[in-house]
């Protein structure tokens, strides 16, 4: 199955002049979805992972899917504020000025395996600030997995040392 092809172009968003390739079209195909699923997991080449973590929000959507098939948990990094108990934060560099991303405390053991989902790899930025927490925090980071990767934008570049892989490139 191609999956690009359930990859929605949308032009001048989220301003003139940048085509926005649109996951939800890909979300909503019941076959794309399973699909996509199945081959995220094929990317991870050691199955022992005892955490696997989704960024914010659109990692959401299938970090959980891959613990539950990995036989891990699901951990949340959520942007700044949202999470409810004691929390370790992380800086990354937007377009404009800086974000803030947090995790709980307990959320990884010393030792952990972890394996880092995203949606897209653009800049980096994203990643390699949820790289530093579990990093920081004593977890070993197994893989950064995307579905896409803007391979332009050498986000790579930002995650030396990590095992990255993408579905997915443009
Ligand atoms: C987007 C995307 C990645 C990140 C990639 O998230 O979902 O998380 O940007 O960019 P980078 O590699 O340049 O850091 P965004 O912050 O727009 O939020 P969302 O997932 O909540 O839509
Ligand atoms: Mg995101």
């Amino acid at each position: 199955m191609d999956l690009k092809k359930f990859v929605r172009d949308v032009p001048d968003f989220p301003k003139d002049g940048i085509l926005f390739k649109d996951l939800t079209t890909l979300w909503k195909s019941p076959e794309a979805l399973k699909e996509a699923g199945k081959k995220l997991l094929e990317l991870v080449d050691n199955h022992q992972i005892d955490v696997v973590i989704g960024i914010e929000s659109r990692g959401f959507v299938f970090a959980p899917m891959m613990a539950v098939e990995l036989q891990a948990g699901f951990v949340p990094v959520r942007k700044k504020g949202k999470l409810p108990a004691q929390t370790l934060q992380a800086e990354y560099a937007l377009e404009y000025g800086t974000d803030v991303l947090e995790i709980h405390t307990d959320a990884i053991k010393k030792g952990d395996r972890v394996l880092i989902h995203d949606d897209v790899l653009a800049t980096g930025g994203t990643a390699a600030a949820v790289v530093e927490l579990v990093q920081r925090m004593g977890g070993e980071v197994v893989q950064c997995n995307f579905i896409m990767e803007l391979g332009f934008l050498n986000g790579r570049g930002k995650l030396q040392g990590v095992p990255v892989a993408a579905l997915l490139d443009y």
